[in-house]
């Protein structure tokens, strides 16, 4: 019998001290206000994919802080499931070590051997289901009868997403029992817009779109969704929010890091699937969206799916005038990247968005890796004022107005304005208006993943993906990817480490009459 079957020894041991551990340790047994004591019920989550970097660096830490801020909703149970064997307390002491170095000086010892009882570790290959069998009973045993939200995290390559949801529902695991049953899948969800439609069968065969959670983490980024509080609870800016007013959009998620050790995974997908397809999307997304009528994931959703629809799909010759693509010098020399690479590592494009709100407004999204700074803001760069009685008003575009909203690492926004310099006459100068979170609000920010995780216990899906958000967000990104790939227009340009990529991607922006506003964090 191999290691990986459903009745091993390893495993009636792993049980036997699950058994042990669950009398030991009370389950994470918490109060969250949001949630009605009624629909408080155990949850048990299922992270495949268990002894990989994701688990370690993000999702253990997000629940042990989750725990810690006395935020999980009623008791949780965590199960790691990978090939590698590990006993409960080897796993829980890798994870110790992980979670101490990334929450820093929140980790407390105490607080880390109370959340470590609720951690369990059980080993199996999800290509083979009859080890899923094994996983399922080792769960009932777990939840001891009780009603529970199970959720099944799919922390895995994602070559492992197919099989995983075939054997869960083979193994009979999908079916709510005893309460509901959740998968959540991370990115990249697909590689283009055919794998994608072909992984949403797949999925759909097994699990209802309403038990789906497809991960985006700058969805549960604090200031991505204050996107829709700025926009949507203040009643200044909607009307100024579209065409009359606005002159151009820019989306700039710049990162001063290299790939680092993901460059076997990033060679193939570049920039355009590792960030566009995705983070940027969503957040031009949450800019160009009309209100939704009440928040709640398909209304928002709904809204968001609109807009993907009404951005111009890219012919050829567009791509070629409207995309630029870059790759920094030393790319080549990276760990797993092929030596003669032509993947792109920066890429700035031009998207119109075709409908009342925004006609002829561009939409210029831009990012890159080893950038002079890292930093994530969406710029709204207003119009000039219709007459201009002032002298340095008339510097050009880049003293209009301009809204600067930072994603990070400076959580904030700042507002630029002109403003009459005192004692000169009635010369102007562009000020601004700053206001940071770090000053208004203690604690600083949580990371993504906790807010992610916690909606997923609760069942509400506004920040995640709706299967049809996802293919149409491939389908921007696909003709440009097509084009790239098959020639040599627009050329691969080479750009040095810690610039604001290739220079002629600023060119470009000055033959459009705009400039980006290259500025590192402005807060
Ligand atoms: C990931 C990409 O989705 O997002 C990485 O795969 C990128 O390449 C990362 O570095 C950026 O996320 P964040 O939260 O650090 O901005």
């Amino acid at each position: 019998m191999s290691e990986f079957t459903s009745e091993s020894k390893a495993q009636t041991e792993s049980r036997k001290d699950a058994a042990m551990w669950t009398s030991t340790f009370p389950l994470l047994a918490l109060e969250y206000p949001r949630v009605p004591a009624e629909e408080r019920m155990t949850h048990t989550i299922v992270i495949f994919g268990a002894s990989g970097d994701l688990t370690s660096r993000k999702l253990v830490p997000a629940l042990y802080e989750l725990y810690r801020k006395k935020r999980l909703a009623g008791p949780a149970r965590i199960v790691g499931f990978s090939r590698t064997p590990f006993s409960h307390d080897a796993w829980r002491a890798k994870l110790a070590d992980s979670t101490a170095r990334f929450v820093g000086n929140h980790f407390d010892q105490a607080t880390w051997n109370a959340f470590a009882g609720s951690l369990f570790y059980q080993a199996g290959d999800i290509e083979r289901g009859e080890t899923l069998a094994g996983l399922d009973a080792f769960l009932d045993e777990l939840e001891r009868g009780e009603a529970a939200t199970r959720v099944y995290y799919l922390a895995t390559a994602p070559e492992f997403y197919e099989p995983a949801v075939v054997n869960l529902g083979q193994a009979g695991m999908a079916q709510p029992s005893r309460g509901p049953r959740r998968i959540v899948v991370e990115k990249p969800f697909g590689s283009d817009r055919a794998s994608a439609r072909e992984l949403n069968r797949v999925v759909h065969q097994v699990f209802s779109e309403q038990q789906v959670y497809r991960i985006d983490h700058y969805l549960g980024k604090e200031t991505v969704q204050n996107l829709l509080v700025l926009r949507f609870a203040n009643a200044i800016f909607e009307p100024i929010w579209n065409r009359n007013y606005v002159d151009w959009v820019e989306i700039t998620a710049a990162e001063s890091l290299a790939v680092g050790h993901r460059g076997g995974y990033y060679d193939k997908a570049g920039v355009l699937r590792d960030m566009f397809q995705n983070h940027l999307l969503q957040q031009l997304a949450l800019t160009a969206m009309e209100a939704p009528a009440r928040f709640a994931a398909d209304f928002i959703r709904d809204e968001k799916v609109k807009v993907f629809r009404a951005i111009r799909p890219m012919r050829p010759k567009e791509v070629t005038a409207d995309t630029v693509r870059g790759q920094y010098r030393g790319y080549r020399n990276e760990p797993g990247v092929a030596a003669a690479s032509r993947t792109a590592t920066f890429a700035a494009v031009k998207l119109r968005v075709d409908n009342w709100r925004w006609q002829g407004v561009p939409f210029f999204l831009r990012s890159g890796k080893v950038m002079s700074c890292a930093t994530t803001q969406i710029v709204i760069q207003f119009r000039q004022p219709p007459h201009m009685l002032f002298e340095g008003e008339r510097k050009g575009a880049g003293e209009a107005n301009r809204l600067v909203i930072q994603i990070q690492p400076a959580e904030g926004i700042q507002l630029h304005f002109q403003t009459k310099v005192p004692d000169a006459e009635m010369q102007t100068r562009l000020t601004d208006l700053s206001f940071r979170f770090q000053d208004k609000f203690a604690g600083g920010m949580p990371d993504a993943y906790q807010r992610l995780l916690l909606d997923v216990m609760h069942g509400d899906a506004s920040l995640f993906a709706r299967a049809d958000e996802v293919e149409l967000a491939w389908g921007i990104v696909d003709p440009i990817q097509a084009v790239w790939d098959a020639g040599d227009a627009p050329r691969l340009l080479a750009y040095e480490p810690a610039a604001w990529g290739p220079e002629e991607a600023t060119h470009w922006m000055h033959d459009q009459g705009r400039q980006w506003f290259d500025i590192c964090p402005v807060l």
